[in-house]
């Protein structure tokens, strides 16, 4: 299976961020990755990328979906409107979203379910805090996570140690490797897992390599076509 390389925007870009995109279309252009390349821009900006780029390798995805078709629920987006503007992918569960609006895995599974139902591939989002590390509870709180929030079969997950997040800190490799094997565990041969947090172009092909490592889900460094095509260019 080809490793999956997921940019996540987060709350970044204006109109102009198009010109990034249109950089890693060029580098992709003359250098195919072996790797399938998504980007998940702000909601904004979603449908006029996935229009602009969709004659090009790049895929989109949401950074989160709500877990109704439609209806009254004021500033939120469903995942069949991520799906009719071009999406192919949307990350539910990610930490920010856990701590920033409260979700639970309840939450995070109805999000997930929702996204399969338009047709979407859901990235779902798991990871321990600092203390759980700490504390040698960090696969335990994973798995509790995985077993919360998975929808039935039919994901990808991105394993995301909360404190790597946005830090420059990344896991050992015995400990990326000790946790993907854990997660493989309880997902299964078919599900892709994602390692995120800190992948930088100078780490990338390092963690790419990593057994049960099947891609990376990068935030800052996928705002810079420069770094982010460095780590597709990293992909095993
Ligand atoms: P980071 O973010 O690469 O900036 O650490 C990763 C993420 O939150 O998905």
């Amino acid at each position: 299976m080809a490793q999956l390389i997921a940019g996540n925007w987060k709350m970044n870009g204006l109109k102009a961020a198009a010109a990034e995109v249109e950089a890693l279309a060029g580098q992709l252009a003359v250098t195919p990755g072996r790797c399938e390349v998504l980007i998940c821009p702000p909601a904004t900006l979603l449908a006029g990328l996935a229009e602009r780029f969709a004659a090009t390798p790049i895929s989109f995805g949401g950074q989160d979906c709500h877990a109704q078709e439609s209806g009254a629920h004021t500033g939120d987006v469903a995942a069949e409107m991520l799906a009719d503007a071009g999406a192919s992918h949307v990350i539910v569960g990610h930490s920010e979203r856990r701590a920033d609006h409260g979700e639970s895995n309840e939450t995070v599974r109805a999000k997930a379910l929702a996204a399969q139902r338009a047709g979407l591939t859901p990235i779902v989002c798991v990871g321990e805090v600092e203390a759980e590390r700490r504390a040698g509870n960090a696969i335990d709180v994973v798995k509790g996570q995985l077993a919360g929030s998975l929808p039935g079969a039919a994901f990808v997950v991105a394993y995301e140690p909360v404190w790597a997040i946005g830090t420059g800190l990344t896991p050992t490799a015995e400990d990326i490797a000790e946790m993907h094997a854990a997660i493989r565990g309880e997902v299964g041969a078919d599900a892709a897992i994602l390692y995120g947090g800190s992948v930088k172009p100078g780490n990338a092909g390092d963690i790419l390599a990593i057994d049960n490592v099947g891609g990376a889900l990068v935030g800052g460094a996928s705002l810079k076509a420069a770094d982010f095509g460095a780590i597709v260019a990293a992909s095993a």
